[in-house]
């Protein structure tokens, strides 16, 4: 594991390490990970890619996608919650996944290496959304793509983080106009944006 850059009194942290504890992000449900597969497919990850996963909570993605990039490939999968590094530690997952307990402003990586951010059920909670997005594209190769995919849509992710309150609060999708200028102002270009009853999928490109 990388050393770590994050905060230990991050209250974001706080609330992931406490999901950590419950195991709330462990396996997907029966419902969920058909849905994360086909998501996984549309993004055509192949082998020897080198991947950023930000937020990869307890890595029950980080698997699938050291699956699909193969031992020549790389997966650097992030979270800034302590726990749930721990966690992602546990599972054992293959060599070419590196697990970090890091931010997704401040990436400990080279410029222009990676093929692809793949970004689950993450994107809401990136309180510094430019600074992030700025980091990706550093950190993107000139084909470089972002994925931000949800396994639900978006009236569903932004109804819950809206209910749950607190540290989540204003963790919401954009709507697709705000993606746009989002992406624009900070050197992506939206490709498309498909928000489904069970899912959400949205390819930028540099
Ligand atoms: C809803 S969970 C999703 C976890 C995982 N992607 C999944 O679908 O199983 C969101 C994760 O993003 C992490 N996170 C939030 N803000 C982050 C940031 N700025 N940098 C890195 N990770 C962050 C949280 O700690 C949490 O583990």
């Amino acid at each position: 594991m990388r050393a770590e850059n994050s905060s230990n009194h991050n209250p974001l942290a706080d609330y992931f390490d406490r999901c950590a504890d419950e195991g709330v992000f462990e396996k997907f449900s029966p419902e969920e990970l058909p849905i994360a597969k086909d998501l996984l497919r549309e993004m055509n990850i192949q082998a020897g890619q080198k991947i950023i996963e930000p937020g990869c909570g307890e890595g029950r993605l980080t698997g699938l996608l050291a699956e699909m990039v193969g031992p020549q490939g790389k997966v650097f999968a992030f979270d800034i919650s302590p726990r749930m590094v721990e966690k992602c530690l546990t599972r054992n997952l293959p060599p070419q996944a590196e697990i970090a307990r890091t931010c997704a402003t401040n990436l400990p990586l080279p410029d222009g290496e990676f093929h692809a951010v793949v970004c689950l059920n993450t994107f809401p909670h990136l309180e510094d959304r430019p600074a992030a997005l700025g980091e990706f594209r550093r950190v993107l190769c000139r084909e470089g793509i972002l994925w931000i995919a949800h396994t639900r849509s978006r009236e569903w992710v932004n109804s819950l983080h809206s209910s749950i309150g607190g540290v989540l609060t204003g963790h919401l999708l954009p709507t697709d106009a705000e993606f746009d200028n989002l992406l624009r102002q900070t050197g992506f270009s939206l490709e498309f944006l498909r928000d489904l009853p069970d899912r959400y999928l949205l390819k930028a490109v540099l």
